[in-house]
């Protein structure tokens, strides 16, 4: 069996809190434990595609990185060499350049490459795996969403971010007496507006999973004022749908509100015109990607990282890291992406929402 000498790693897709962790534990335990070298692969597939976009990354390049958002190494959630864009507006092209990756892995007598990224970038390192290329997944994404493990890191901060943006936001909305909505992230899943809805208290959460309807918003807010509540708090993940044919949409909305803004937006502006309310909307965007991982995020990153290194050690390749229960494990990039974990709509969690009067604006 070839010896390991050598190995390569990068991130791709948005960054998240947790990923220089990763990189520190995959570059601590290739040196010191396992006695290999690591080279450090910038902005995605792109270091292997361009020259000059790499770097030997030994314990002393990761001194002080733990505590530390982003990423040292960069990232993009463009640049898939498989179909890479290059040209202008007018003259754009997309080329296949994976035989670049491929002679670049050779070229820096790599044995084995770590990508650490969330389901567009594993479904990049699969495809690579099956032209040969030795390749180990670690999951990665602050939405929570990927089906083969349980937790990601980067999500535990972005909850804790968000929490902290809807405890604020609900004190106000209390002085106030206002209808404050909070847009969180989650294209696809609605887990960080679940769990950060319910860890803030909100009144509403809208979630992709569950489609609502306007009317509901509105009956539940009235509830709340009938008891003497004068504020609500609606956290609304960004992917939420409304029911198609909406009655409030379609006699309050205009096509530039329904065309030009966020959910967070429309929700809000049309819960403020279809009853005068004063209303508030609080988009979080980035800022639930960024910041200084939590200890649980800075503990998952390098228990995944050192496990990553040992599925090299063991020649486990065209595998991804992952968490089951409390055990680390691994689970084949085949069997990984593609599946997105979403809120189950019937699920325990959402249940109890529900027993303690969350609405998810659908009944
Ligand atoms: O990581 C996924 C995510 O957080 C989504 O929830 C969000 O839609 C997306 O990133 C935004 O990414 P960007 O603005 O970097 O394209």
């Amino acid at each position: 069996m070839k010896k390991i000498r050598r190995i390569g790693i990068l991130n791709g897709g948005g960054d998240c809190p947790g990923l220089n962790a990763v990189t520190r534990a995959v570059v601590r335990s290739a040196c010191i434990y396992h006695g290999w070298e690591v080279l450090g692969i910038f902005e995605s597939f792109d270091g292997l595609i361009w020259p000059d976009k790499t770097k030997p990354l030994g314990p002393y390049q990761v001194r002080g990185i733990l505590p530390v958002g982003g990423t040292i190494l960069g990232t993009t959630n463009r640049g898939d060499p498989f179909a890479y864009k290059t040209g202008s507006d007018g003259n754009p092209q997309v080329n296949d350049f994976s035989q670049r990756v491929i002679d670049n892995f050779k070229k820096h007598k790599l044995d084995a490459l770590v990508v650490v990224g969330g389901d567009g970038t594993l479904s990049i390192a699969l495809k690579f795996h099956k032209l040969g290329l030795p390749v180990i997944g670690v999951p990665k994404t602050i939405d929570n969403d990927l089906s083969a493990t349980d937790k990601t890191f980067g999500f535990d901060t972005a909850l804790h971010t968000a929490t902290d943006a809807i405890d604020k936001i609900h004190t106000t909305a209390a002085s106030h007496g206002r209808v404050m909505f909070i847009e969180v992230m989650g294209r696809d899943a609605g887990w960080i507006a679940l769990e950060a809805g319910m860890a803030g208290g909100a009144d509403v959460i809208l979630i992709p999973e569950i489609p609502f309807s306007l009317r509901k918003i509105l009956e539940k807010m009235a509830r709340r004022e009938s008891s003497g509540s004068k504020f609500s708090l609606v956290v609304v993940a960004e992917g939420s749908k409304v029911r198609p044919n909406d009655p409030v949409v379609k006699r309050f909305a205009t096509k530039d509100l329904l065309k030009n803004h966020s959910i967070g937006n429309v929700v809000g502006q049309l819960v403020g015109r279809s009853t005068g309310r004063e209303v508030r909307v609080t988009v979080l965007g980035h800022i639930q990607r960024g910041g200084s991982p939590s200890p649980l995020d800075r503990i998952l990153s390098t228990r995944f990282g050192v496990a990553a290194a040992g599925l090299v050690a063991q020649r486990q390749f065209g595998r991804m890291v992952c968490l089951k229960g409390s055990t680390i494990s691994s689970v084949s990039l085949q069997r990984a992406v593609g599946r997105l974990k979403t809120v189950p709509p019937k699920s325990e969690i959402v249940q109890a929402a529900r027993a303690i009067g969350i609405s998810f604006g659908d009944r």
